[in-house]
Protein backbone atom coordinates (compact mmCIF):
# COMPACT_ATOMS: atom_id res chain seq x y z
CA UNK A 1 0.00 0.00 0.00
CA UNK A 2 1.15 3.57 -0.83
CA UNK A 3 1.94 6.11 2.08
CA UNK A 4 1.06 9.47 2.23
CA UNK A 5 2.32 11.74 5.25
CA UNK A 6 0.53 14.44 6.83
CA UNK A 7 2.14 16.59 8.65
CA UNK A 8 0.65 18.92 11.43
CA UNK A 9 2.27 22.47 11.81
CA UNK A 10 -0.97 24.91 11.70
CA UNK A 11 -0.74 25.48 15.52
CA UNK A 12 0.21 29.17 16.62
CA UNK A 13 2.45 28.07 19.56
CA UNK A 14 1.51 30.90 21.97
CA UNK A 15 3.98 29.90 24.32
CA UNK A 16 6.63 30.31 22.14
CA UNK A 17 5.84 34.25 22.25
CA UNK A 18 7.35 34.93 18.92
CA UNK A 19 6.36 36.75 15.95
CA UNK A 20 8.04 33.91 14.17
CA UNK A 21 5.47 30.33 13.63
CA UNK A 22 6.78 27.68 16.33
CA UNK A 23 7.52 25.29 13.52
CA UNK A 24 10.52 27.93 12.15
CA UNK A 25 11.80 27.86 15.27
CA UNK A 26 15.47 26.16 14.86
CA UNK A 27 16.96 23.00 16.70
CA UNK A 28 20.40 22.31 15.48
CA UNK A 29 20.27 24.93 12.57
CA UNK A 30 17.41 23.83 10.93
CA UNK A 31 13.37 24.50 11.63
CA UNK A 32 11.62 22.18 13.23
CA UNK A 33 9.74 21.32 10.44
CA UNK A 34 12.19 20.55 8.10
CA UNK A 35 13.55 17.94 10.55
CA UNK A 36 10.43 16.24 10.35
CA UNK A 37 10.18 16.45 6.52
CA UNK A 38 13.56 15.36 6.30
CA UNK A 39 12.79 12.29 8.03
CA UNK A 40 9.20 12.13 6.39
CA UNK A 41 11.66 11.57 3.18
CA UNK A 42 13.16 9.06 4.33
CA UNK A 43 9.86 6.69 4.02
CA UNK A 44 9.84 7.20 0.58
CA UNK A 45 6.03 8.57 0.29
CA UNK A 46 3.73 8.89 -2.04
CA UNK A 47 2.92 12.53 -0.60
CA UNK A 48 3.72 14.40 2.00
CA UNK A 49 1.56 17.21 2.66
CA UNK A 50 2.07 19.65 4.98
CA UNK A 51 -1.51 21.29 7.12
CA UNK A 52 -0.18 25.11 7.79
CA UNK A 53 -2.25 28.15 9.33
CA UNK A 54 -0.65 30.29 11.55
CA UNK A 55 2.25 32.18 9.99
CA UNK A 56 1.27 30.36 6.66
CA UNK A 57 2.66 33.00 4.10
CA UNK A 58 5.82 32.94 6.64
CA UNK A 59 6.13 29.08 6.66
CA UNK A 60 5.56 28.48 2.89
CA UNK A 61 7.74 31.14 1.81
CA UNK A 62 10.45 29.70 4.19
CA UNK A 63 10.54 26.17 3.39
CA UNK A 64 9.74 26.56 -0.43
CA UNK A 65 12.39 24.47 -1.45
CA UNK A 66 10.60 21.42 -0.12
CA UNK A 67 8.73 19.19 -2.20
CA UNK A 68 5.67 19.18 0.01
CA UNK A 69 1.72 19.64 -0.74
CA UNK A 70 0.92 22.44 1.37
CA UNK A 71 -2.74 22.16 2.75
CA UNK A 72 -4.12 25.26 4.58
CA UNK A 73 -6.04 24.93 7.27
CA UNK A 74 -7.87 28.33 8.18
CA UNK A 75 -9.00 28.01 11.73
CA UNK A 76 -7.38 25.31 13.98
CA UNK A 77 -10.74 23.37 15.61
CA UNK A 78 -8.17 20.65 16.45
CA UNK A 79 -5.45 18.40 15.35
CA UNK A 80 -8.68 15.35 13.59
CA UNK A 81 -9.67 18.57 11.76
CA UNK A 82 -6.25 18.82 10.83
CA UNK A 83 -6.19 15.81 9.44
CA UNK A 84 -8.97 15.85 7.93
CA UNK A 85 -8.23 19.06 5.27
CA UNK A 86 -5.73 16.26 3.56
CA UNK A 87 -8.26 13.58 3.45
CA UNK A 88 -9.93 14.87 0.41
CA UNK A 89 -6.31 14.46 -1.77
CA UNK A 90 -5.55 10.97 -0.36
CA UNK A 91 -6.21 7.95 -2.15
CA UNK A 92 -8.46 5.28 -0.36
CA UNK A 93 -6.20 2.39 -0.86
CA UNK A 94 -3.35 3.83 1.03
CA UNK A 95 -1.80 4.12 4.20
CA UNK A 96 -1.70 7.94 6.27
CA UNK A 97 0.59 8.35 8.36
CA UNK A 98 0.54 11.55 10.57
CA UNK A 99 3.38 13.28 11.90
CA UNK A 100 3.62 16.32 14.36
CA UNK A 101 5.90 19.32 12.89
CA UNK A 102 7.00 20.26 16.54
CA UNK A 103 8.66 17.15 17.56
CA UNK A 104 11.67 17.26 15.37
CA UNK A 105 13.77 14.31 16.81
CA UNK A 106 11.66 11.46 15.68
CA UNK A 107 13.65 8.91 13.98
CA UNK A 108 13.26 6.88 10.37
CA UNK A 109 13.75 3.66 12.23
CA UNK A 110 11.04 4.30 14.76
CA UNK A 111 9.17 5.24 11.77
CA UNK A 112 9.57 2.33 9.75
CA UNK A 113 9.10 -0.23 12.95
CA UNK A 114 5.62 1.42 12.92
CA UNK A 115 5.09 1.44 9.10
CA UNK A 116 5.92 -2.36 9.30
CA UNK A 117 3.38 -3.45 11.65
CA UNK A 118 0.54 -1.57 10.66
CA UNK A 119 -1.88 -3.39 8.44
CA UNK A 120 -4.41 -2.31 6.47
CA UNK A 121 -6.48 -3.72 9.21
CA UNK A 122 -5.03 -2.11 12.45
CA UNK A 123 -3.88 1.52 13.80
CA UNK A 124 -0.66 2.04 14.93
CA UNK A 125 1.10 4.78 17.25
CA UNK A 126 4.15 6.02 18.86
CA UNK A 127 4.02 5.78 22.59
CA UNK A 128 6.38 6.12 25.28
CA UNK A 129 6.73 6.37 28.95
CA UNK A 130 7.22 9.55 30.52
CA UNK A 131 9.07 10.77 33.95
CA UNK A 132 6.46 13.74 33.77
CA UNK A 133 3.32 13.32 31.60
CA UNK A 134 2.26 16.72 32.31
CA UNK A 135 0.09 18.27 29.58
CA UNK A 136 0.08 15.21 27.07
CA UNK A 137 -2.29 12.61 25.80
CA UNK A 138 -2.51 9.64 27.96
CA UNK A 139 -3.33 5.65 26.45
CA UNK A 140 -5.59 3.71 28.15
CA UNK A 141 -5.45 0.14 28.21
CA UNK A 142 -7.49 -2.56 29.07
CA UNK A 143 -6.79 -5.53 31.52
CA UNK A 144 -5.21 -7.50 28.67
CA UNK A 145 -3.07 -4.42 27.74
CA UNK A 146 -4.70 -3.46 24.59
CA UNK A 147 -5.28 -0.25 24.05
CA UNK A 148 -8.86 1.44 24.27
CA UNK A 149 -8.73 5.41 24.16
CA UNK A 150 -6.47 8.13 24.21
CA UNK A 151 -7.46 10.51 27.31
CA UNK A 152 -6.22 14.22 26.93
CA UNK A 153 -4.97 15.77 29.85
CA UNK A 154 -7.69 18.37 30.64
CA UNK A 155 -10.40 15.27 29.60
CA UNK A 156 -8.59 12.56 31.65
CA UNK A 157 -9.50 11.59 35.11
CA UNK A 158 -7.95 11.82 38.38
CA UNK A 159 -6.75 7.70 38.38
CA UNK A 160 -6.13 8.27 34.02
CA UNK A 161 -3.01 11.30 35.10
CA UNK A 162 -1.53 8.94 36.92
CA UNK A 163 -0.82 7.16 33.43
CA UNK A 164 2.85 7.56 32.11
CA UNK A 165 2.28 6.14 28.74
CA UNK A 166 1.65 9.05 26.58
CA UNK A 167 0.49 9.93 23.09
CA UNK A 168 3.47 11.10 21.00
CA UNK A 169 1.17 12.47 18.50
CA UNK A 170 2.21 9.84 15.90
CA UNK A 171 -0.68 8.30 14.46
CA UNK A 172 -0.89 5.51 11.13
CA UNK A 173 -4.25 4.52 10.09
CA UNK A 174 -5.80 2.90 6.66
CA UNK A 175 -7.09 5.69 4.68
CA UNK A 176 -10.39 4.45 4.26
CA UNK A 177 -11.19 4.04 7.84
CA UNK A 178 -9.43 7.14 8.79
CA UNK A 179 -12.14 8.76 6.35
CA UNK A 180 -14.86 7.50 8.02
CA UNK A 181 -13.99 8.38 11.36
CA UNK A 182 -12.31 11.31 11.08
CA UNK A 183 -16.25 12.45 9.57
CA UNK A 184 -17.58 11.11 13.18
CA UNK A 185 -15.41 13.08 15.40
CA UNK A 186 -17.32 15.34 17.72
CA UNK A 187 -15.24 18.35 19.68
CA UNK A 188 -17.70 17.60 22.74
CA UNK A 189 -14.75 18.03 24.97
CA UNK A 190 -13.04 20.48 27.71
CA UNK A 191 -11.28 22.14 24.72
CA UNK A 192 -13.69 21.75 22.32
CA UNK A 193 -11.73 20.61 19.52
CA UNK A 194 -12.10 17.60 17.02
CA UNK A 195 -9.05 15.25 17.94
CA UNK A 196 -7.51 13.04 16.17
CA UNK A 197 -6.83 10.81 19.25
CA UNK A 198 -10.41 9.65 19.33
CA UNK A 199 -10.05 7.56 16.23
CA UNK A 200 -8.92 4.98 19.03
CA UNK A 201 -12.05 4.47 20.46
CA UNK A 202 -14.12 4.45 17.00
CA UNK A 203 -11.13 1.65 15.97
CA UNK A 204 -12.10 -0.36 19.44
CA UNK A 205 -15.27 -0.54 18.25
CA UNK A 206 -14.65 -1.04 14.95
CA UNK A 207 -13.11 -3.92 16.12
CA UNK A 208 -9.51 -2.97 14.34
CA UNK A 209 -6.92 -3.70 16.30
CA UNK A 210 -4.57 -0.72 17.58
CA UNK A 211 -0.40 -1.62 18.27
CA UNK A 212 1.90 0.58 19.63
CA UNK A 213 5.58 1.32 18.92
CA UNK A 214 7.85 2.34 21.77
CA UNK A 215 10.02 5.56 20.87
CA UNK A 216 13.44 5.12 21.64
CA UNK A 217 13.66 7.70 24.35
CA UNK A 218 10.70 10.89 25.43
CA UNK A 219 13.45 12.95 23.37
CA UNK A 220 12.76 11.32 20.57
CA UNK A 221 9.07 12.28 20.21
CA UNK A 222 9.06 15.04 22.60
CA UNK A 223 7.29 18.06 20.78
CA UNK A 224 8.45 21.52 21.55
CA UNK A 225 5.67 24.16 23.15
CA UNK A 226 8.20 27.01 24.54
CA UNK A 227 11.62 28.19 24.65
CA UNK A 228 12.56 26.14 27.54
CA UNK A 229 12.03 22.62 25.77
CA UNK A 230 13.50 23.97 22.56
CA UNK A 231 16.82 24.55 24.94
CA UNK A 232 16.63 21.36 26.61
CA UNK A 233 15.91 19.17 22.98
CA UNK A 234 18.45 21.73 21.40
CA UNK A 235 21.53 20.03 24.18
CA UNK A 236 19.93 16.42 23.75
CA UNK A 237 20.84 16.62 20.32
CA UNK A 238 24.03 18.52 20.54
CA UNK A 239 25.12 16.07 23.01
CA UNK A 240 23.73 12.66 20.67
CA UNK A 241 25.73 14.20 18.00
CA UNK A 242 28.99 15.00 20.47
CA UNK A 243 29.08 11.12 21.52
CA UNK A 244 28.59 9.94 18.45
CA UNK A 245 31.91 11.47 17.47
CA UNK A 246 33.45 10.19 20.49
CA UNK A 247 32.20 6.86 19.46
CA UNK A 248 33.55 7.41 15.93
CA UNK A 249 37.01 8.29 17.71
CA UNK A 250 37.19 11.76 18.15
CA UNK A 251 38.38 13.68 21.00
CA UNK A 252 35.54 16.18 21.78
CA UNK A 253 37.39 18.19 24.69
CA UNK A 254 33.43 19.14 26.28
CA UNK A 255 30.28 17.75 24.25
CA UNK A 256 28.71 20.38 26.17
CA UNK A 257 30.52 23.05 24.10
CA UNK A 258 30.26 21.62 20.82
CA UNK A 259 27.36 23.17 18.39
CA UNK A 260 27.05 21.08 14.85
CA UNK A 261 24.43 22.88 13.10
CA UNK A 262 24.40 20.93 9.61
CA UNK A 263 26.71 17.58 9.12
CA UNK A 264 29.94 17.06 10.58
CA UNK A 265 32.00 14.27 8.65
CA UNK A 266 34.77 13.35 10.99
CA UNK A 267 37.72 11.27 10.37
CA UNK A 268 39.11 9.34 13.61
CA UNK A 269 41.49 11.22 15.58
CA UNK A 270 40.42 15.09 15.09
CA UNK A 271 40.58 16.76 18.20
CA UNK A 272 38.07 19.57 18.77
CA UNK A 273 38.10 22.06 21.53
CA UNK A 274 35.74 23.88 23.09
CA UNK A 275 33.04 26.31 21.53
CA UNK A 276 33.55 25.08 17.98
CA UNK A 277 30.53 25.71 16.37
CA UNK A 278 29.99 23.16 12.69
CA UNK A 279 27.50 25.02 10.45
CA UNK A 280 26.59 23.12 6.52
CA UNK A 281 28.39 20.58 5.47
CA UNK A 282 32.10 20.20 7.23
CA UNK A 283 34.72 17.29 6.60
CA UNK A 284 37.63 17.10 8.70
CA UNK A 285 40.48 14.54 7.52
CA UNK A 286 42.52 12.23 10.72
CA UNK A 287 44.94 13.84 12.95
CA UNK A 288 43.34 17.28 12.50
CA UNK A 289 42.66 19.74 15.22
CA UNK A 290 40.27 21.88 15.69
CA UNK A 291 40.78 24.86 18.31
CA UNK A 292 38.38 26.80 20.35
CA UNK A 293 36.11 29.42 19.24
CA UNK A 294 36.28 28.21 15.78
CA UNK A 295 33.19 28.55 12.98
CA UNK A 296 33.65 25.81 10.41
CA UNK A 297 31.19 26.24 7.70
CA UNK A 298 30.31 24.36 4.86
CA UNK A 299 34.51 23.39 4.46
CA UNK A 300 36.91 20.34 4.00
CA UNK A 301 39.26 20.66 5.69
CA UNK A 302 42.58 17.77 5.53
CA UNK A 303 44.54 15.41 7.46
CA UNK A 304 47.08 16.74 10.16
CA UNK A 305 45.61 20.55 9.89
CA UNK A 306 45.73 22.46 12.70
CA UNK A 307 43.36 25.83 13.27
CA UNK A 308 44.55 27.74 16.33
CA UNK A 309 41.63 29.78 17.99
CA UNK A 310 38.80 31.80 17.14
CA UNK A 311 38.68 31.12 13.40
CA UNK A 312 36.29 31.60 10.79
CA UNK A 313 36.44 29.27 7.86
CA UNK A 314 33.55 29.57 5.51
CA UNK A 315 33.39 27.36 2.07
CA UNK A 316 36.85 26.32 1.85
CA UNK A 317 39.03 23.52 1.10
CA UNK A 318 42.08 23.35 3.40
CA UNK A 319 44.11 20.67 2.37
CA UNK A 320 46.64 18.85 4.59
CA UNK A 321 49.35 20.02 7.37
CA UNK A 322 48.64 23.09 7.28
CA UNK A 323 48.64 25.69 10.28
CA UNK A 324 45.85 28.36 10.22
CA UNK A 325 45.42 31.41 13.16
CA UNK A 326 44.76 32.09 15.69
CA UNK A 327 42.37 34.65 14.29
CA UNK A 328 42.18 33.90 10.43
CA UNK A 329 39.27 34.62 8.50
CA UNK A 330 39.04 32.03 5.39
CA UNK A 331 36.33 33.41 3.05
CA UNK A 332 34.28 31.75 0.70
CA UNK A 333 35.92 30.15 -2.26
CA UNK A 334 39.19 30.17 -0.93
CA UNK A 335 41.58 26.57 -1.27
CA UNK A 336 44.84 26.11 0.80
CA UNK A 337 47.04 23.18 -0.21
CA UNK A 338 48.94 21.25 1.44
CA UNK A 339 51.35 23.06 3.84
CA UNK A 340 49.86 26.30 3.31
CA UNK A 341 50.69 28.61 6.85
CA UNK A 342 48.17 31.36 7.38
CA UNK A 343 48.53 33.25 10.67
CA UNK A 344 47.00 35.87 12.85
CA UNK A 345 44.42 38.71 11.23
CA UNK A 346 44.47 37.05 7.83
CA UNK A 347 41.93 37.16 5.76
CA UNK A 348 41.95 35.22 2.81
CA UNK A 349 38.99 35.36 0.23
CA UNK A 350 38.25 33.35 -3.34
CA UNK A 351 41.96 32.63 -3.45
CA UNK A 352 44.23 29.87 -4.50
CA UNK A 353 47.12 28.93 -2.19
CA UNK A 354 49.50 26.69 -3.42
CA UNK A 355 51.66 23.92 -1.22
CA UNK A 356 53.92 25.69 1.28
CA UNK A 357 53.13 28.91 1.01
CA UNK A 358 52.93 31.41 4.10
CA UNK A 359 50.62 34.27 4.94
CA UNK A 360 52.08 34.49 8.15
CA UNK A 361 50.41 38.13 9.85
CA UNK A 362 48.08 40.82 8.91
CA UNK A 363 47.21 40.66 5.53
CA UNK A 364 44.42 40.77 3.21
CA UNK A 365 44.71 38.11 0.06
CA UNK A 366 41.19 37.95 -1.88
CA UNK A 367 40.96 36.83 -5.89
CA UNK A 368 44.45 35.97 -6.06
CA UNK A 369 46.33 33.05 -7.11
CA UNK A 370 49.51 32.52 -4.90
CA UNK A 371 51.97 29.87 -6.20
CA UNK A 372 54.15 27.45 -4.26
CA UNK A 373 56.76 28.44 -1.66
CA UNK A 374 55.59 31.96 -1.59
CA UNK A 375 55.80 34.71 1.81
CA UNK A 376 53.77 37.32 2.31
CA UNK A 377 55.10 39.30 4.12
CA UNK A 378 53.02 41.59 7.12
CA UNK A 379 50.62 43.37 6.53
CA UNK A 380 50.35 43.01 2.72
CA UNK A 381 47.21 44.14 0.60
CA UNK A 382 45.62 42.70 -2.86
CA UNK A 383 43.85 45.32 -4.12
CA UNK A 384 41.15 43.98 -5.43
CA UNK A 385 38.83 46.51 -5.70
CA UNK A 386 38.77 49.79 -7.77
CA UNK A 387 35.18 50.85 -6.31
CA UNK A 388 33.43 49.04 -9.10
CA UNK A 389 34.92 45.86 -9.97
CA UNK A 390 36.70 43.48 -8.90
CA UNK A 391 40.73 42.45 -10.40
CA UNK A 392 42.62 39.42 -9.81
CA UNK A 393 46.56 39.04 -8.51
CA UNK A 394 48.85 36.53 -9.78
CA UNK A 395 51.88 35.85 -7.21
CA UNK A 396 53.67 32.87 -9.17
CA UNK A 397 56.29 30.37 -7.51
CA UNK A 398 58.62 31.09 -4.93
CA UNK A 399 57.74 35.20 -4.67
CA UNK A 400 58.79 36.96 -1.09
CA UNK A 401 56.33 39.92 -0.81
CA UNK A 402 58.10 42.20 1.98
CA UNK A 403 55.58 43.83 4.91
CA UNK A 404 53.22 46.10 4.05
CA UNK A 405 52.86 46.12 0.60
CA UNK A 406 50.02 46.66 -1.41
CA UNK A 407 49.17 45.00 -4.56
CA UNK A 408 46.83 46.78 -6.88
CA UNK A 409 44.94 44.16 -9.12
CA UNK A 410 44.93 42.76 -11.92
CA UNK A 411 48.82 42.64 -11.02
CA UNK A 412 51.08 39.93 -11.74
CA UNK A 413 53.88 39.44 -9.34
CA UNK A 414 56.67 37.30 -11.47
CA UNK A 415 58.31 33.48 -10.21
CA UNK A 416 61.18 34.10 -7.99
CA UNK A 417 60.10 37.99 -7.85
CA UNK A 418 61.59 39.86 -4.49
CA UNK A 419 59.37 42.94 -3.67
CA UNK A 420 60.81 45.36 -1.26
CA UNK A 421 58.52 46.37 1.91
CA UNK A 422 56.35 49.21 2.04
CA UNK A 423 55.93 49.09 -1.64
CA UNK A 424 52.32 50.30 -3.46
CA UNK A 425 52.57 48.26 -6.64
CA UNK A 426 50.24 49.03 -9.55
CA UNK A 427 52.49 47.57 -12.70
CA UNK A 428 53.07 43.60 -12.59
CA UNK A 429 56.53 42.86 -11.20
CA UNK A 430 58.75 40.63 -13.05
CA UNK A 431 60.54 37.53 -12.27
CA UNK A 432 63.39 36.74 -10.33
CA UNK A 433 64.04 40.91 -9.95
CA UNK A 434 63.54 43.17 -6.99
CA UNK A 435 61.08 45.64 -7.44
CA UNK A 436 60.01 48.26 -4.59
CA UNK A 437 58.89 51.70 -4.58
CA UNK A 438 59.00 53.32 -1.79
CA UNK A 439 60.21 57.39 -0.65
CA UNK A 440 63.63 57.64 0.41
CA UNK A 441 63.87 58.50 3.96
CA UNK A 442 65.11 62.16 4.88
CA UNK A 443 66.80 63.14 8.02
CA UNK A 444 66.20 66.32 9.61
CA UNK A 445 69.35 66.89 12.34
CA UNK A 446 68.29 68.22 15.78
CA UNK A 447 64.84 68.55 14.79
CA UNK A 448 62.95 69.18 18.47
CA UNK A 449 59.50 67.85 18.82
CA UNK A 450 56.93 70.50 20.01
CA UNK A 451 56.42 70.56 23.82
CA UNK A 452 52.85 71.45 25.16
CA UNK A 453 51.85 74.33 25.57
CA UNK A 454 51.33 75.29 29.64
C1 LIG B 1 -1.58 16.40 20.96
C2 LIG B 1 -2.37 15.11 21.23
C3 LIG B 1 -1.87 14.48 22.51
C4 LIG B 1 -0.38 14.22 22.42
C5 LIG B 1 0.36 15.50 22.07
C6 LIG B 1 1.80 15.21 21.77
C7 LIG B 1 -4.58 15.44 20.30
C8 LIG B 1 -5.98 15.79 20.59
N1 LIG B 1 -3.75 15.43 21.31
O1 LIG B 1 -1.90 17.26 22.05
O2 LIG B 1 -2.55 13.26 22.74
O3 LIG B 1 0.08 13.71 23.65
O4 LIG B 1 -0.20 16.10 20.89
O5 LIG B 1 2.50 16.40 21.59
O6 LIG B 1 -4.26 15.14 19.18
N2 LIG B 1 -2.40 21.28 15.06
C9 LIG B 1 -2.91 21.68 13.85
N3 LIG B 1 -4.19 22.10 13.76
C10 LIG B 1 -5.02 22.13 14.83
C11 LIG B 1 -4.49 21.72 16.08
C12 LIG B 1 -3.20 21.28 16.17
O7 LIG B 1 -2.21 21.66 12.84
O8 LIG B 1 -6.18 22.52 14.66
C13 LIG B 1 -1.02 20.81 15.14
C14 LIG B 1 -0.17 21.69 16.03
O9 LIG B 1 0.46 22.71 15.28
C15 LIG B 1 0.84 20.71 16.57
C16 LIG B 1 0.09 19.38 16.58
O10 LIG B 1 -1.00 19.55 15.72
O11 LIG B 1 1.95 20.58 15.69
C17 LIG B 1 -0.37 19.03 17.98
O12 LIG B 1 -1.25 20.01 18.41
P1 LIG B 1 -1.24 20.53 19.90
O13 LIG B 1 -2.26 21.58 20.04
O14 LIG B 1 0.13 20.85 20.32
O15 LIG B 1 -1.80 19.24 20.61
P2 LIG B 1 -1.58 18.85 22.07
O16 LIG B 1 -2.65 19.48 22.88
O17 LIG B 1 -0.19 19.04 22.48
CA1 LIG C 1 1.78 20.17 21.70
Amino acid sequence: MSLNIVILAAGQGKRMKSRLPKVLHKLAGKSLLEHVVDTAKTLNPNNIFIIYGHGGDQVREQLKHLSVTWIEQTQQLGTGHAVAQAIPQIDDNSQVLVLVGDAPLVTSETLQQLIKQTSANSVGMVTVTMPDPTGLGRIVRDTSNHVIAIVEEKDATATQKQIREINSGIIMAPANKLKIWLANLKNNNQQNEYYLTDIMTMAVSDNVTITTVNAATPEEVQGINDRMQLLQLERYYQYQQAKQLMINGVTVLDPQRLDIRGKLDCAPDVTIDINVIIEGNVTIGTGSYIGPNTILRDTNIGENVSIKSNCVIEEANIANDCTIGPFARIRPGTALANEVHVGNFVEVKNSKVAAKSKINHLSYVGDANVGQGVNIGAGTITCNYDGANKHQTIIEDEVLIGSNTALVAPITVGKGATIGAGSTLNKNAPADALTFNRAEARSIPGWKRPVKKQ
